[in-house]
């Protein structure tokens, strides 16, 4: 670490959450929502989103892809970041994440932005046009962010944002053995033998790596 870094205990990582944009209304439902209908509690943290809205609407972004949809918090997040003509296309494998999604992002402000695509993103990413998004956000499987780099660089046009989560990998990804880190650290390798991208790791949440396609 940086002689210059800070370190952030709990108490202060508090401090920066409370003092970022609060989480609104719909999407403070959307979660409590989703716990009980059973969906994983692993979204995006309100910090997270709140990043992931302004990066896009500082890069003018219109197109986005998001791999990885469970409830729709992040999808309805970034589409607020992205014009009314804006679009966020996410991709997810499993039926009742994507149905109960589908029935948020109906009664949220973006309804009409947001199109969930079902299935294999490994598979489905594949359908969609090249350099045809202004941004791409993984958040799916990690032993699959390998494979979903390769469709970003194709997807991405160049000026285009790579945005990924949990690259901290709960802490242990300079060390641990576990298949999280493991896949992460892959990630990590081929982000950076890739010449055309540029990124930093943003330790917010679990980490987002923000890339920059050349
Ligand atoms: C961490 S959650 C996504 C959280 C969401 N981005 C948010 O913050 O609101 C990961 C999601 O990826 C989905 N997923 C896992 N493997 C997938 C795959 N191969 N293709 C598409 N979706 C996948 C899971 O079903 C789960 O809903």
């Amino acid at each position: 670490m940086s002689k210059s870094s800070t370190p952030v205990d709990d108490d202060l990582f508090a401090f920066i959450a409370a003092a970022t944009i609060p989480e609104d209304p719909l999407l403070r439902d959307l979660r409590a929502a989703a716990a009980k209908a059973g969906l994983p509690e692993i979204h995006i943290a309100p910090e997270q989103a709140a990043f992931l809205q302004l990066v896009l609407r500082a890069a003018k972004a219109k197109t986005v892809i998001e791999v990885g949809t469970l409830g729709g918090y992040s999808a309805i997040a970034m589409a607020r970041g992205l014009p009314a003509d804006g679009r966020v296309i996410t991709h997810e494998i499993d039926a009742h994440h994507a149905t109960f999604a589908r029935q948020w992002i109906e009664r949220s402000d973006q309804r009409g932005k947001i199109e969930v695509r079902l299935g294999n993103a490994a598979e489905t990413l594949g359908a969609l046009p090249a350099e045809s998004a202004d941004g791409m956000f993984l958040d799916a499987d990690k032993t699959g962010y390998v494979t979903y780099l390769q469709h970003a660089l194709r997807l991405l046009r160049p000026g285009g944002i790579l945005l990924a989560d949990n690259v901290l990998a709960g802490g242990d990804v300079a060390h641990g053995t576990d298949t999280t880190p493991v896949a992460i650290r892959a990630f990590l390798d081929a982000v950076r033998a890739t010449p055309n991208l540029r990124s930093v790791i943003v330790p917010l949440g679990d980490g987002c790596l923000f890339g920059v396609k050349q």
